[in-house]
């Protein structure tokens, strides 16, 4: 997606050479109307699939899953991370193991936002090792629902989560592609 990479070309920063900062568009401020571009690219690539409902994770996963969302019609659920004072019972639940933060948590969804009907496509802003997209196809799967496919913002390719992902059978859609980060500079695929 040009718009998108001219983007982290802009104003992503590269920290290391794995870690892209894009917290002026994507992780602390929001761009919203970089945000409904990318809620419409994900809808055209989708666009051959009936989706009910858009799931991910919080919280940078929930601002192009809203957009996605809007522009398909349907609604979304994002996973939360922390035990919630009312999300109590009645819930999937999926072990997240983060190796860039060493910690692993774990992710629940209330069993009545995703239901065996659904066609979920799953959502995430940057895709490195694969551990959130695991949980969340893990909670999909208990919940007994389809999942279509998963749509990336920002993937990182020269991690192995995009690799293995696909290898098991799962489309990806990643609207950017970052091939290396080395000294200092981003580079894309294609
Ligand atoms: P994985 O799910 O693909 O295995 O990724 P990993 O454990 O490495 O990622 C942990 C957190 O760091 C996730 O956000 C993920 O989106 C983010 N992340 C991974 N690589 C990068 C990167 O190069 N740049 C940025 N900006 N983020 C990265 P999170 O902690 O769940 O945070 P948030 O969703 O609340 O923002
Ligand atoms: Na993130
Ligand atoms: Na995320």
């Amino acid at each position: 997606m040009k718009l998108l990479k001219e983007k982290i070309e802009k104003e992503g920063q590269v920290l290391s050479d794995t870690v892209l900062k894009v917290d002026s568009f994507l992780n602390h401020q929001i761009d919203p109307l970089l945000m409904k571009e990318i809620g419409d690219e994900f809808a055209k690539r989708f666009s051959d699939q009936i989706i009910t409902k858009v799931l991910t994770i919080e919280s940078s996963g929930i601002a192009p899953s809203t957009f996605l969302g809007l522009t398909l019609g349907a609604p979304v659920v994002f996973a939360r991370k922390r035990k919630s004072l009312t999300l109590t019972d009645n819930l999937y639940t999926s072990k997240v193991h983060s190796f860039t933060k060493n910690e692993t948590n774990e992710i629940s969804v209330s069993n009545k936002f995703i239901i065996a009907d659904d066609n979920v496509v799953i959502i995430d802003d940057f895709l490195a090792n694969g551990e959130a997209l695991k949980g969340l196809i893990d909670i999909a799967n208990q919940a007994g629902a389809t999942i279509v496919g998963a749509g990336i913002v920002i993937e990182k390719g020269f991690q192995e989560g995009g690799k293995i992902l696909r290898e098991q059978g799962l489309r990806i859609e990643s609207l950017a592609n970052i091939k290396s980060l080395a000294n200092g500079k981003v580079e894309f695929y294609d």
